[in-house]
C-alpha cells in the first residue's frame, strides 16, 4: 500500500501510517451495500423506550469468503441503528459478553453524566479479574480507585433533550477506544423531532445512513490493529510508529469494503458519518452532476443547518457528521457515480458507488429554511478559556497533552455552568478533531478569520488543524457533573488527550 500522504504535502488523510492488508484487497464495487437493522425496544411504558443491548463476539463476513471476528454490538458491526426521538427517554441496557470490558459513549448526546461513558466507568465482563487491568499504555493516568466497576452490565440512560440529529455510539474506554472501536463497537443512532418531520426531506429507502471507516486485514481475514488489550492479541503496547494514529488501507461502508447501491433518479437523503479511528475524508462524487453541487447539506453533527448550503466536497474529519441531499436527477440512467475521497491515496480513493439505474418520479424537496436556528453571539459568552493540543515534550507513547498535561481523572480543567455559553479556543500543532462531550458548539472563527462552511451548524466535533485556531461557542444544557474534551483520533484519545471538565 501507498503512503497516506500526497508527495510533499501534510498529510491529508492523516496524521497516522497506513498500515497494509496482508491479503490481496477485495474488489470494489461487487457487494451490495446493506444498512445495518433498526434496534426493537423491548417494552415502552409512558416515560421511556428500553432496550436491550448485548456486546460479544461475532464471527461476521467483512471479506467475500472469509470470516472476521468483530467485537459488536449484538455481535454486529456496525452495530444496530437506533431510531429515538427528541424529549422521549431511551433506556439502553448493555450487557458485556466481551472478553474485555466496555464503556459505551453516546457521541452528540446530550447525556446525564453517570450514562455518559466515562473512560474509567466500565462494565465488567463475568469472570474478569479486575486486578488484571492495568495492561494499557496510559496505566498510570488512571489509578485503580478511579474506575467504576459495573458488573456484568450497564443501563444507560438517555433523555434526549435534544434536536433532531445524527449520534453515534461507541466504545470509551480507558486506553482501548482505538482497538475496541476498530473491533467493531461502534453504531448510529438517530434522534428525531417534529421539526424535521414536517420537511418534506427524501425519506424512507431514500434516507440512508452512512458510516465509512478504515480498516486493516490479516492473512486470516482478521482485523489487523498494530496495538492491543494482551487479551485479545499477545502483542504489548502501542506499536511506535502508530501513535499518530492508524490508517487502514480498506475502505467500508457499514461494514461492507467499498459497496455498491442501485438508485432512482431521485434525491436522497445521505447521513454521513466518519467513523475511522484517524483517517480524514474529503468525500466528492465523480463524475459530478450535470448541474448543481454535488452535495447539498442539510445539517451538521447535531441537527439542520438554518438554510441548505451547497457543498462541492465534505471535508470530515473523524467523528464528524454530514447530512446531505444528493440529487440523483442530475446524472443520466446508467451512470456509475464513486463516491470518492479526495484526501485519500491508492485505495483509499474511492469509498463506494452508486448506480442510477431507475427512473421514478420525486416528491421530496429541499426548503429554503430548515429550521429555527439559534444563532450564538460572542457577546454570549460569561467566560474563555483556551485548549491547547499538542504533542508532548518527552515523546513517550501517553505523551499526547492537552495543555500541556496528560489525562487526570480527578483534575478539571473547567467548569462551567449550566445554561451559559462560553468562548472556547483550540490552538494544535497537528490534526486534531476535538470533541466535547454534552456541549454543542458554533464554530466562530478559523485562523482568525471567518469559519469554513463545512463548520455550519451545531456541532460537537471540529477538525483543528495544524497550527491551527479554532473558537467556538459552547453552550452547555440540562446537567451538571464530570464530562469531557479530546481528541477523537482515537490513537491519540488512548495516549491520553483527553482533558475533564465539569457543569455546576
Ligand atoms: Cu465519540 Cu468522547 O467520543
Ligand atoms: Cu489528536
Amino acid at each position: 500500500a501507498g503512503c497516506g500522504n500526497r508527495a510533499g504535502g501534510q498529510a491529508l488523510s492523516g496524521p497516522g501510517k497506513v498500515l497494509a492488508s496482508k491479503l490481496p484487497l477485495p474488489a470494489k464495487f461487487e457487494r451490495p451495500l446493506t444498512v445495518p437493522p433498526v434496534m426493537k425496544p423491548v417494552r415502552k411504558d409512558q416515560n421511556a423506550d428500553y432496550y436491550e443491548l448485548v456486546q460479544r463476539l461475532g464471527d461476521i463476513e467483512v471479506l467475500p469468503g472469509r470470516k472476521t471476528q468483530v467485537m459488536g454490538f449484538d455481535g454486529r458491526f456496525p452495530g444496530p441503528t437506533f431510531e429515538t426521538r427528541r424529549n422521549r427517554r431511551a433506556v439502553v441496557r448493555i450487557a458485556n459478553e466481551l472478553p474485555v470490558p466496555t464503556s459505551t459513549h453516546l457521541h452528540g448526546g446530550v447525556t446525564k453524566p453517570e450514562s455518559d461513558g466515562y473512560p474509567t466507568d466500565l462494565v465488567v465482563p463475568k469472570g474478569y479479574p479486575v486486578h488484571e487491568l492495568h495492561g494499557g499504555h496510559t496505566e498510570h493516568m488512571a489509578k485503580p480507585e478511579d474506575y467504576i466497576f459495573n458488573q456484568v452490565s450497564k443501563v444507560y440512560d438517555y433523555d434526549l433533550p435534544q434536536r433532531a440529529a445524527t449520534l453515534w455510539y461507541h466504545d470509551h474506554r480507558m486506553d482501548f477506544s482505538g482497538p475496541q472501536v476498530y473491533y467493531g463497537l461502534a453504531g448510529m443512532f438517530i434522534v428525531r423531532d417534529d421539526e424535521e418531520d414536517a420537511l418534506p426531506l427524501p425519506k424512507g429507502d431514500k434516507e440512508i445512513p452512512l458510516m465509512i471507516c478504515d480498516r486493516s486485514f490479516n492473512e486470516d481475514g482478521s482485523f489487523n490493529y498494530p496495538a492491543l488489550d494482551r487479551r485479545l492479541k499477545s502483542l504489548p503496547g502501542v506499536e511506535d510508529d502508530y501513535m499518530d494514529g492508524v490508517l487502514g488501507d480498506v475502505m467500508l461502508v457499514n461494514g461492507t469494503p467499498w459497496p455498491t447501491h442501485d438508485v432512482a433518479n431521485t434525491r436522497y437523503r445521505l447521513r454521513l458519518l466518519n467513523a475511522c479511528n484517524a483517517r480524514r475524508l474529503e468525500l466528492a462524487l465523480s463524475p459530478g452532476p450535470k448541474e448543481g453541487a454535488p452535495f447539498i447539506q442539510i445539517g451538521s453533527d447535531n441537527g439542520l443547518l438554518e438554510k441548505p448550503q451547497e457543498m462541492k466536497t465534505l471535508p470530515m474529519s473523524p467523528a464528524e457528521r454530514f447530512d446531505v441531499i444528493v440529487d440523483f436527477s442530475k446524472f443520466d440512467i446508467g451512470t456509475e457515480v464513486i463516491l470518492t475521497n479526495l484526501a485519500g491515496a491508492d485505495s483509499t480513493e474511492q469509498v463506494m458507488r452508486f448506480r442510477v439505474t431507475r427512473q421514478e418520479s420525486d416528491a421530496s424537496s429541499i426548503p429554503a429554511k430548515l429550521s429555527n436556528f439559534e444563532r450564538l453571539d460572542r457577546s454570549q459568552a460569561v467566560a474563555t478559556r483556551s485548549f491547547d493540543f499538542r504533542r508532548g515534550a518527552t515523546n513517550q507513547d501517553h505523551d499526547w497533552t492537552i495543555n500541556g498535561r496528560g489525562f487526570q481523572v480527578s483534575t478539571y480543567e473547567a467548569e462551567p455552568k449550566v445554561d451559559t455559553v462560553e468562548l472556547w479556543k483550540f490552538t494544535s500543532d497537528f490534526h486534531h478533531p476535538v470533541h466535547v462531550h454534552l456541549g454543542h458548539f458554533q464554530v466562530v472563527s478559523r485562523n482568525g478569520g471567518a469559519p469554513e462552511p463545512r463548520d455550519a451548524g451545531w456541532k460537537d466535533t471540529v477538525d483543528v488543524r495544524p497550527y491551527g485556531v479554532v473558537e467556538v461557542l459552547v453552550k452547555f444544557t440540562d446537567f451538571k457533573g464530570r464530562y469531557m474534551i479530546h481528541c477523537h483520533n482515537l490513537e491519540h484519545e488512548d495516549m491520553a488527550m483527553m482533558v475533564n471538565f465539569r457543569t455546576t
